[in-house]
């Protein structure tokens, strides 16, 4: 297989965008991206874009062919993925099959969602087709109460504490400040965390990831021509994918995910390092307790201790592991296409040494984790600086 690497990305702010629209997003982090990777529309061979809900959110489909109408790029091939919130990680593992397999030279990935134009209810009912429709959501289980079934058991058989859930978005919302495409920039204190509304008990409002609108856009490239555009090509090591059931009722287990868990086992094994040789991830923290989950299904802490490492700090920038840096789900915002995209495109500007006050110091491995649902899809890229 040939190998591949980012070239470059492109990101709208995250956050609630009624001046702009959905195509708008498209065009803005599309150009964006173009712009970084130093390459014009006509050295693209295909798209691939990852969006969940456009259906339900906005009453519009077949996304492939509008991105491609909106870029100026007809008649490229142009395919939407959907895959719920791991749509835009599922995006990329095709874009780079596509450039592995031969097919292509250089394609674009891209990831959109627009979540605000409807109420915080309905988006919820969308959002809860990503679970089982007929066992949990039509029983009234939206996402946050799922994810706080997870935890309950986790602090049950664990003894992770709340407090130590709410410290990853204290973390999370730390890293954000310096983000300027970030949703939520002002930092927050445990006591706030703490004190907020509950939602779906244990998980209270800063718990949670928020409803946002945002795109992101990466440019893929086989790695034996990417230094023909860009001088620091981020090259992707590893791309693996796996899947669980959709209800939570049938997995082993309500403190692990193991579609995470093999994934990353596949990632690592393609990469050929290990949990220790990586220097930065974006972890899928829809919620507090999936950020626990991922850092310890990923293998960068024993099952079990995710509560305890993030309490001692070793998920902080510049730590054991600089977990979610961009402000992640948390903070940066969660437009749940785009997210898995987004992810990718913090890795690429990290390894590239772009990050600014949030740069990891001489980063030289990065890992992308994206999760589908509760659990049923998840998707985890390995990447490393060239
Ligand atoms: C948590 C949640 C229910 C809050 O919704 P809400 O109570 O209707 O909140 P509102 O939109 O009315 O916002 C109220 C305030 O809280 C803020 N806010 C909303 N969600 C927030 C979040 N997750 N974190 C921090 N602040 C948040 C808003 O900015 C607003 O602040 P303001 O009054 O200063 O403008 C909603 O964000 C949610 O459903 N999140 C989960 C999304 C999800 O399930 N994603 C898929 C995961 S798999």
């Amino acid at each position: 297989m040939r190998k591949v690497s980012i070239i470059g990305g492109g990101l709208t702010h995250f956050g609630e965008h009624w001046e702009i629209s959905f195509r708008e997003m498209v065009a803005e982090a599309g150009a964006k991206a173009l712009h970084d990777s130093k390459i014009e529309g006509k050295d693209i061979q295909a798209i691939y874009g990852g969006c969940m809900a456009s259906g339900r959110l906005l009453g519009q489909e077949h996304v492939g062919a509008l991105i491609a109408d909106q870029l100026g790029l007809n008649p490229l091939p142009s395919t939407r993925c959907e895959a719920a919130c791991a749509s835009g990680g599922v995006a990329l593992r095709q874009g780079i099959q596509a450039i592995a397999s031969g097919m292509y030279d250089v394609v674009a990935v891209g990831g959109v969602e627009k979540m605000t134009e409807v109420s915080v209810e309905e988006a919820s009912l969308a959002l809860g087709g990503a679970g089982d429709q007929e066992w949990e959501l039509f029983n009234g289980a939206t996402f946050p109460a799922l994810y706080a079934l997870m935890a309950k058991r986790h602090m049950l058989e664990y003894g992770t504490t709340e407090e130590q859930l709410a410290l990853c978005a204290v973390k999370n919302h730390a890293n954000a400040v310096h983000n300027e495409y970030a949703q939520f920039r002002s930092p927050i204190t445990l006591e706030q965390a703490m004190n907020a509304s509950v939602i779906a008990s244990p998980l209270k409002l800063f718990d949670c990831s928020p409803i946002s609108d945002g795109a992101a856009v990466v440019i893929l490239a086989a790695s034996d021509v990417a230094k023909k555009f860009v001088d620091e090509p981020v090259e992707v090591i590893a791309s693996a994918q796996a899947s669980d059931s959709l209800a939570l009722t049938g997995r082993e287990t309500l403190t692990s995910l193991k579609a995470t868990q093999i994934a990353a086992k596949d990632a690592f094994k393609q990469a050929k390092i290990t949990p220790k040789d990586v220097d930065l991830a974006e972890v899928h923290d829809c919620f507090t307790i999936a950020e626990i989950l991922a850092i310890e299904d990923l293998g960068f802490f024993p099952k079990g201790k995710g509560g305890k490492a993030t309490e001692d700090g070793e998920t902080a920038l510049n730590s054991t592991v600089s977990v979610n840096t961009s402000g992640g789900l948390k903070a940066c915002g969660h437009p749940v296409g785009a997210t898995g995209v987004k992810q990718a495109v913090e890795c690429l500007w990290q390894l590239q040494g772009k990050a600014g006050q949030r740069q990891v110091k001489d980063a030289e491995y990065a890992l992308s984790h994206n999760v589908g649902g509760s659990g049923a899809t998840a998707v985890v890229h390995i990447y490393k600086k060239l």
